[in-house]
């Protein structure tokens, strides 16, 4: 039996993201109306760049695509330099030929945020689900903002930060993990499990412990990427260094 999530170990972390932007490209290609999952963070910022350059320079055409990102901070307005949605103007928007009206986000600074992540949710399945839903991890585990815990939420909900997430994410304000919000909206788990493909990148020696864990552990809510195991096609795209304790005898 074909164990899941497959692994695909790439020699550096611009292997990884030449690789995933490749294939993304050739989806399109095939099928220009792909709805795809997106994350922020540091991991995903060179696929981002190779995106951009495909476009560039082989015309990769992302007017009819629609997009979902799968996270956002609470309290932030559309526009603040910390949001994700302005983190993904800047990495890839606004270099690329999306369509805005056919990219979402969660808005954080909602009225009433449960009905905001209801919203979502109809939103995604009104695009006919996730294609592909790209994830990075946490050193933690989390995917999306789903936190460890004893008990997970399957759809999107609103989530309290752990301080490791919160100074992980300091940079984009300035520097100051006090600074950064102290809840978030995040897709849950189901809402991730429900794509059609799931592509998790981890690059660097930090994600080892965690990657192993993911691959080789039990599923447990304290690890949330090891709910991974449960997808029929699943893959984690790893550099060395990330799949480095993968090659521990175990
Ligand atoms: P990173 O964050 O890519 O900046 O390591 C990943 C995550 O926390 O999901």
């Amino acid at each position: 039996m074909q164990r899941t999530p497959r692994v695909s170990i790439f020699t550096t972390p611009h292997d990884v993201a030449r690789t995933l932007a490749r294939r993304v490209a050739a989806a399109l290609r095939e099928n220009p109306r792909m709805v795809l999952g997106l994350p922020t963070g540091r991991t995903p910022l060179l696929f981002y760049e190779e995106l951009v350059r495909l476009h560039a320079d082989q015309d990769v055409d992302f007017s009819q695509a629609t997009t979902f990102n799968l996270d956002e901070f609470v309290g932030l307005t559309a526009g603040h330099a910390g949001s994700y949605r302005t983190f993904m103007r800047r990495f890839l928007f606004e270099h690329v030929n999306i369509d805005p009206a056919r990219t979402h986000f969660l808005d954080g600074a909602a009225a009433d945020l449960a009905d905001e992540c209801e919203r979502y949710e109809d939103s995604i399945a009104a695009a006919g689900g996730i294609d592909l839903q790209i994830l990075g991890i946490g050193t933690n585990g989390h995917i999306g903002f789903n936190e460890p815990g004893p008990e997970l939420d399957a759809r999107t909900h609103k989530v309290t930060l752990r301080p490791e997430t919160r100074s992980s994410n300091a940079a984009l304000f300035g520097g100051d993990p006090a600074s950064v919000p102290t809840h978030a909206l995040s897709m849950g788990m189901g809402t991730i499990l429900h794509a059609r493909t799931a592509v998790l990148l981890a690059t660097g020696e930090t994600k080892a412990k965690c990657v192993e864990r993911v691959v080789r552990g039990p599923i447990t809510t304290t690890l949330p990427a090891s709910l991974l195991q449960l997808h029929p096609d699943a893959e984690l795209m790893l550099d060395e260094a990330a799949a480095q304790e993968l090659d521990a005898p175990s």
